[in-house]
């Protein structure tokens, strides 16, 4: 049998001892009133875990502060405009969240009578919630029984068991799965969730971790044997295509010419500039629509980088005098976004970007 050693103690332990001591850890250490530690609820917890997929908590903080105001129950995220909650999710970016979120309160709302179902089989079936979230929500709001294993989590047990391989992996993921199964306790279970995914996103750092304050660096293999940076096992490194766009940066007055992007796809459902794969295919469009008398301009480009390909975007720029926008055919949803009373609608990345540059070289004219 493995033996296990608390740190403040010198007698060997079992298995037991792990989540004792990550227990006590949090007791001492753990964050206890963030927003949504206080009145929990599983919709509270909801809306927090999905934000904090992927960013961390300083930076979850205001935004949900602002969700919650706006939001603050199921139903009034089900009845909202889906461009409203990508609004309130502009600058968090991975947007399928906002969009899984609108739609799950959606499913709440009209097969679970607007109640955060309570079932761990309903939760996962519900869009954007995995296997995990769906043990965090439940744990951390009820006080349910389930593991978890999110990223942070994995971090803290591949280095803690020395479990090779990159998590991407189903087969690493499974040995995981189990570890964190069996390591999981039976009591205290918000505690022990609550303190994994702390020390995972603190103590455990990616780099440099800081395995001094760490509950249980003592029986850590990976720091045992200092090959702390080897764990999790990366990602086999794969080259991923270029590609160019050229986005049309229309404007009028205080108002810049978007659109709507379709549902799937890149920025789906988020407003962007008019974009075309070519130079060639932007100027046609200048002509049909009699816009190539205007002088244009080539704003600084740059680079947005998606999980499968970079996008290269040139930002081309005319102004045109009001009114008159009648002669542009209209194929997508479209609008003129005021620049100086924004409307409440999800900017993509890159339309973000291009409208911050544009309060320079507006005020240059
Ligand atoms: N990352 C995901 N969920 C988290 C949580 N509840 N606390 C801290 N970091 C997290």
């Amino acid at each position: 049998m493995t033996l296990y050693m608390p740190v403040n103690d010198s007698k060997p332990c079992n298995k037991a001892s792990f989540s004792t001591r990550i227990i006590d850890w949090y007791d001492k250490f753990g964050r206890k009133h963030l927003p949504w530690q206080i009145d929990k609820t599983p919709y509270k917890v909801w809306i927090s875990e999905i934000m904090l997929q992927q960013t961390q908590v300083n930076t979850v903080i205001p935004y949900y502060l602002k969700f919650m105001e706006r939001f603050p129950d199921i139903l009034s995220l089900a009845d909202a405009h889906q461009d409203e909650v990508l609004h309130h999710w502009t600058g968090l970016g991975y947007y399928a969240r906002a969009r899984n979120l609108h739609k799950s309160a959606q499913v709440i709302r009209d097969e679970y009578a607007g109640m955060f179902p309570t079932d761990f089989e309903q939760v996962v079936a519900l869009p954007g919630i995995g296997r995990s979230t769906a043990g965090a929500i439940l744990s951390l709001s009820l006080g349910q029984q389930h593991a978890i294993l999110d990223g942070n989590v994995k971090r803290v047990l591949a280095r803690h068991g020395a479990i090779e391989g990159w998590p991407g992996k189903k087969a690493v993921e499974n040995q995981l799965w189990e570890l964190t199964d069996r390591l999981t306790p039976k009591a205290e279970i918000e505690k022990y969730n609550q303190a994994m995914m702390d020390i995972g996103a603190s103590i455990c750092a990616r780099s440099r971790p800081a395995c001094s304050q760490c509950p249980v660096a003592i029986d850590c293999r990976a720091q045992l044997s200092g090959r702390q940076s080897e764990y999790p096992g990366k990602k086999p490194r794969k080259i991923i295509p270029e590609k160019n766009a050229f986005m049309l940066v229309l404007t009028k007055g205080e108002d810049a010419k978007l659109e709507k992007r379709p549902p799937a796809g890149i920025w789906g459902g988020l407003w962007c500039f008019p974009e075309f794969s070519s130079r060639n295919a932007l100027e046609t469009y200048l002509v049909e629509n009699n816009l190539d008398s205007h002088k244009s301009e080539e704003l600084p480009g740059f680079r947005h980088t998606f999980s499968h390909f970079h996008l290269d975007i040139t930002p081309i720029y005319i102004r045109i005098a009001p009114p008159g926008d009648n002669q542009i055919m209209e194929d997508k949803p479209s609008l003129w976004y005021n620049l100086h009373n924004p409307p409440k609608v999800g900017l993509a990345a890159a339309t973000e970007r291009i409208l911050a540059s544009l309060g320079s070289v507006l005020i240059k004219e």
